[in-house]
């Protein structure tokens, strides 16, 4: 018997897919509903090859007014979703912001809709560091807890500060309506899982991030270097400061021009908190739990480490996983990027039980096992030896 079933949407995406992993190892049943506009269905494969289970797929498009309907009908078990799918490029957000407020912000109320129809009613929802904006507007807000106020700086952002609205009001008039016609409204719940920088793959080099179209994010970037298909990283930094560098160590870079990046950290590049996959899968799984058995209302959680990266610490850390040096270049700040998004974690860590296990080295390692075994991503298979692992 499983412990539950959930619907996981956007479950072929690289978050949602390891989630779904987490999920079935933890003898969850898991339907996925995602339409692959960023993501394939040989996620799926690679997910049963793995734990030798199979998430079951429905290829569905969630801005469609009803398209989960089907599901709920099918698996009348399922009493919880995790809602992944989305839009994320937080560039393309100011190019095309109706397209991210249509599929993040009405995919959402779509999603919704359909859960009151059929009394789904605990929600874990993939909402972003990035909602907090610039924490250091603020004092001592790094590291950044949940009560730092909220404040994205791009259009990706406001789609996530929109809808962890927009599930707040309605988890709480759900709960008030049922309480009114007295009945138990205790079950209407969401975790809204603010994220930090997910990294890395699995550590059978099976499973990893495979995007659709170009990387923009900084180790699937540096992976593309170390495999040959980028000539160089491209550091965002002011690059316009002139100084001497003393990077040390067998895999400081030679490649290290002598323009800097600006930002007021130990190295003048900016600081994330980057949170590997694994831990960030897990995440999600004692958030659907807690949910399911604490019965909390609406709660949010950031997921990271607690412990802040620069960017030049990432191209050593990736560089030594690599073997070699890795070339890259400091140029112009990109926009909306700021200094420091490392998260205070503590509240997950009491609540939730739940702490990042994996460290950084363990991230570009698994990142780079996948890289290089894979280096088509999911369009080609991987070698027979880690199959037969
Ligand atoms: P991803 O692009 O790999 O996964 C998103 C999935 O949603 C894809 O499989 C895509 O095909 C699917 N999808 C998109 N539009 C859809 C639609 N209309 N209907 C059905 N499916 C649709 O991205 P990811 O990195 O796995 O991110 C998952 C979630 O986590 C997103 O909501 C993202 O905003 C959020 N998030 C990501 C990061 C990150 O850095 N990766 C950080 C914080 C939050
Ligand atoms: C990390 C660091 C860059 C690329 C984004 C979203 C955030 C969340 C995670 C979804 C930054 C630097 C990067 C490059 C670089 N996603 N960098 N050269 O911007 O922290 O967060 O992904 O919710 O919302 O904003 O991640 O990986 O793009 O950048 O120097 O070519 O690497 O400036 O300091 P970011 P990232």
């Amino acid at each position: 018997m499983p412990v539950g079933s959930v619907l996981v949407t956007g479950g072929t995406g690289y978050i949602g897919s390891f989630t779904a992993l987490a999920l079935l190892e933890a003898d969850y049943k898991v339907v996925i509903a995602d339409n692959l506009y960023n993501s394939s269905q040989e996620a799926i494969r690679r997910i049963e090859l793995i734990c030798g289970k199979r998430p079951e797929f429905y290829n569905v498009d969630v801005t469609e007014p009803g398209s989960l309907d089907q599901i709920f009908e099918a698996h009348p078990d399922i009493d919880s979703v995790i809602h992944f799918a989305a839009l994320k490029a937080v560039g393309e957000s100011s190019e095309i912001p109706l397209e991210y407020y249509r599929t993040n912000v009405y995919g959402t109320i779509c999603l919704l809709t359909s859960m009151t129809k059929y009394n789904v009613s605990n929600i874990v929802f993939s909402s972003s560091a990035t909602v907090y904006g610039d924490a250091t507007r603020f004092p001592n807000m790094i590291p950044i807890p949940e009560e730092c106020p909220i404040g994205p700086t791009n259009p990706y952002g406001r789609t996530k500060s929109t809808i962890e609205a927009c599930i707040t009001d309605h988890v709480e008039a759900q709960r008030n309506n049922l309480k009114k016609q007295g009945k138990d409204g205790d079950h209407w719940n969401a975790a809204l899982l603010r994220y930090f920088n997910p990294a890395g793959s699995h550590p059978s080099g099976v499973m990893g991030e495979d995007p659709q179209g170009v990387p923009y994010n900084l180790l699937p970037l540096l992976a593309q270097v170390a495999i040959g298909k980028k000539d160089k990283l491209l550091v965002f930094g002011d690059g316009r400061t002139a100084v001497s560098h003393s990077h040390g160590g067998p895999y400081a870079t030679r490649f290290l021009t002598e323009l800097t990046a600006d930002y007021s950290s130990k190295d003048g590049t900016a600081i994330r908190d980057y949170i590997h996959i694994l831990d960030l899968a897990q995440g999600h799984l004692v958030a659907l739990n807690y949910l399911r058995d604490h019965h909390p209302g609406v709660r949010a959680w950031n997921l990271g480490t607690g412990k802040g990266s620069t960017v030049f610490h990432m191209i050593k850390a990736f560089s030594h996983a690599v073997g070699k040096e890795l070339p890259y270049q400091v140029v112009g700040r990109r926009a909306g990027d700021v200094l420091d998004l490392t998260a205070n974690p503590m509240r997950a860590n009491m609540e939730l039980g739940w702490k990042a296990q994996r460290s950084l080295e363990d991230a570009c390692e698994d990142l780079w096992r996948w890289t290089r075994n894979n280096p088509q991503g999911y369009r080609q298979n991987p070698p027979q030896e880690l199959l037969d692992k």
